[in-house]
């Protein structure tokens, strides 16, 4: 299970895990009309993922989900916590209700689904969840209520590695650095889609790599953390950031 399968990262992590681990892929997302896009954009995907509608942010839906994956299947071997959304801001820019949505969606909603799964992962006897961070989680970044819902996530993935270890669960997060997904005009971060270009452009120069991340450069790590290439790592925060974290402009620029 994948959640936020209709869009950018999460697309890009249903479609490997497909192909690559041909495995059966169930994606939850709220609205139909971005899983008609992702459709659209990339039609073969009508046939590799199963997509169903909820909000991850919902107990009531996330029990939905267990319900139905358990009459369907009885078993999930991996569960990738995708989903999110992010705002923009500090304390006296952000309402009260932003930062209760962002909490609800980027942190309870990965406890809530993987209380509910757990069952379901325990019979997989080997399963992987894949929590999808962020560079925010690691030092203040242009939002205060994402940062601290994805620094939450990590100390969940942390807490679960340990929790969830004895049943062979392993629990790993990952975290982007910038990544071009439909998630800032999506969420009205940029309203101006030219706005956002010039800021994508503007970003490269703080990834010593010279690029920002590709969907598909998520998907490769997610899709070997699922894997049992990976089944001594539990517990790891990884930072996929093309070096974004470390960059140090005292180092006089290269020509190349
Ligand atoms: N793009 C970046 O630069 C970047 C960097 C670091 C980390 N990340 C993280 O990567 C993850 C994926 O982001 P993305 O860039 O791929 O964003 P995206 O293109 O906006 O995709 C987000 C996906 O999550 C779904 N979603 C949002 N809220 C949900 C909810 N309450 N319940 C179920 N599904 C929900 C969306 O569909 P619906 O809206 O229809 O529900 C959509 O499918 C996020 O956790 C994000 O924080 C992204």
């Amino acid at each position: 299970m994948v959640t936020g399968g209709s869009s950018g990262i999460g697309m890009a992590i249903s479609k490997k895990l497909a192909d690559q681990e041909n495995w059966h892929i169930v994606s939850l997302s709220r609205s139909q009309k971005k899983i008609d896009r992702a459709i659209e954009q990339v039609p073969e995907l009508k046939n590799k993922v199963e997509f169903i509608t909820g909000d991850v942010s919902k107990q009531d839906e996330c029990e939905r989900v267990f319900s139905m994956l358990n009459k369907k299947y009885g078993l999930l071997h991996a569960l990738v916590n995708n989903a999110g959304v992010v705002t923009w801001g500090g304390l006296e820019m952000i309402a009260v209700e932003e930062w209760n949505t962002m909490i609800n969606i980027n942190l309870s909603g990965p406890f809530m689904l993987t209380k509910a799964v757990l069952p379901l992962l325990k019979k997989a006897h080997g399963a992987s969840v894949v929590n999808i961070s962020s560079i925010a989680s690691m030092h203040p970044g242009t939002s205060v209520a994402y940062s601290v819902s994805k620094a939450g996530l990590d100390m969940l993935t942390e807490y679960l590695a340990g929790d969830l270890g004895p049943y062979k669960i392993r629990v790993n997060s990952i975290n982007p650095g910038l990544v071009k997904t439909n998630l800032h005009l999506d969420n009205k971060v940029f309203t101006d889609k030219d706005d956002y270009l010039v800021m994508l452009d503007k970003a490269v120069a703080r990834y010593p790599i010279g690029r920002i991340g590709d969907p598909g450069d998520i998907a490769s790590l997610t899709s070997f953390l699922c894997s049992d290439e990976a089944s001594w790592i539990n517990g790891a925060i990884i930072k996929a950031d093309g070096g974004a974290t470390l960059f140090n402009d005292l180092i006089p620029p290269k020509k190349v």
